[in-house]
């Protein structure tokens, strides 16, 4: 195909890359191999089954930096898919996590931790009043979305297509529906998968539409327990809400008396320690977090105020889990909320800076070589859109998007030694600094030479 500007089928040497992929990354294929033989499509979550040119295998990560199982050392900007806001095996969370493996990894029963890191987090998050842990993001919103049934006594919930909430039959639908499925379901929820329970509850609308909020209110305003989003749409292309979508939302909610459920299962403790809620400066009823929360071990929280959270107190909603509040991802997690609270918000300062200045130096350097770019959010997590000439509003702005041409510039990084997310997507850590992106954008310079 052509962009207007230059040939761009092949501009990243995608087939010389994957041969050398191939050759230095040879002990990834053969376990790849080895491991579809036992376990499903040869990965651990179907999200990675179509890595391309293949799944790699890694053996060890410190810092901003990953080694693969041949020795190839990568700056990687991939952390887990979110998690490692600290970036690999921060020695903080590693220590306090081995203390504790000393004393106990379990107990199925009450321990210190537990209250020591809820105080931390209703000091931290701004609608915090009450906490629950549990063990990842997608548990964690069918609590949040119980709680908002309970609370209200409707049965269903509003969400945005493109917006990821896990992998839950009530929130796995319009997640990123192809254009042919949305001329086959028109308005109607898109199921991601098959198997998915059909569910009447959803009521999908457009990201930073009001008029499609306010018309899902005025026809069904007293069936709607909440209203479920990403506060920065991170799933699909960063979208920001616009200025002013998320006080609206704040007010339709209140008014029509149903719940405002923030997913910060990225946005928390990523675009500042308060999260979203604090970075855009609405406060939601209820708040999700996984990810930066457990700094890459399996922790959830739900956060919210005492009102709602009471439900749970009193036990009139049930929310269980056998391995709730363990030790281990607690020490994991008090660790890693210290170092993040230290220092008066320098660790964000400083991701703020390096993100927004390898964000800059990527996109001037792919627009100087004709490639069109945009780029949206900035800082600690931001994503590059090939192909785009303005900023997306919505998930379908998304689909115009050239996804074959930057998973082609993600394979020529890889091979240049940088790991990035093949969506577009690229995170933080605190580990990162100055050397890893001056590394980055000469990778970069190379790819495109
Ligand atoms: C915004 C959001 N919510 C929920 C989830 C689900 O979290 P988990 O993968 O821990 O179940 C994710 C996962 O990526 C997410 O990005």
């Amino acid at each position: 195909m052509t962009n207007g500007c230059v040939e761009v089928s092949d501009i990243f040497h995608v087939k010389l890359r994957e041969d050398r992929l191939r050759a230095k990354a040879a002990g990834s294929l053969a376990r790849g191999l080895r491991a579809r033989g036992t376990l499903a499509g040869g990965v651990s979550t179907g999200l990675r089954r179509t890595a391309r040119p293949f799944p790699l295998y890694f053996q060890e990560g410190h810092g901003a930096r990953l080694w693969d199982v041949d020795g190839n050392e990568y700056v990687d900007y991939m952390l887990g898919w979110g998690p490692l806001i600290l970036g690999h095996s921060c020695p903080a969370v590693s220590e306090a996590v081995g203390a504790q493996l000393q004393l106990g990894h379990t107990f199925g029963a009450q321990h210190d931790l537990e209250y020591e890191v809820a105080e931390l987090l209703t000091s931290l998050i701004p609608c915090a009043e009450l906490v629950a842990f549990a063990n990842s993001g997608t548990e964690i919103v069918q609590v949040a979305l119980r709680l908002a049934r309970a609370y209200t006594g409707r049965a269903r919930h509003l969400k945005f297509e493109g917006h990821y909430h896990g992998w839950d039959d009530s929130v796995l639908v319009s997640y990123h529906p192809s254009p042919q499925e949305l001329g086959r379901y028109g308005d109607a929820p898109v199921p991601t998968g098959e198997g998915q329970r059909p569910d009447a509850s959803q009521i999908v609308v457009q990201w930073n539409s009001r008029e499609d909020v306010e018309r899902a209110f005025r026809q069904h305003g007293d069936e709607i327990s909440a209203v479920l989003c990403e506060p920065l749409l991170c799933n699909s292309g960063c979208i920001p809400p616009e200025p002013g979508f998320l006080e609206f939302l704040r007010e339709l909610t209140t008014r029509y008396g149903a719940l405002l459920i923030f997913d910060e299962v990225i946005t928390g403790f990523r675009l500042a320690l308060g999260g979203a809620q604090q970075h855009y400066g609405v406060t939601p009823d209820l708040a999700t977090y996984a990810k930066a929360v457990g700094a890459g071990l399996p922790l959830s929280v739900l956060a919210g105020r005492e009102q709602y959270m009471d439900l749970i107190a009193s036990g009139r909603v049930i929310h269980a889990g056998t391995l709730n509040g363990n030790p281990l991802v607690l020490a994991g997690a008090k660790a890693a909320l210290q170092v993040l609270n230290a220092g008066n918000g320098s660790a964000y300062t400083k991701m703020w800076h390096l993100g927004d200045r390898l964000r800059d130096g990527l996109v001037r350097r792919l627009s100087a070589a004709h490639i069109p770019v945009v780029a949206m959010g900035g800082g600690p997590v931001f994503q590059l859109l090939f192909g785009l000439q303005n900023p997306p509003r919505n998930y379908r702005d998304t689909l115009a998007a050239d996804k074959v041409l930057y998973g082609d510039f993600a394979i020529a990084m890889l091979d240049e030694g940088v790991t990035l997310l093949q969506d577009g997507r690229w995170y933080l850590s605190t580990a990162h600094d100055e050397n890893e992106i001056e590394r980055t954008l000469a990778a970069v310079d190379r790819v495109l030479a």
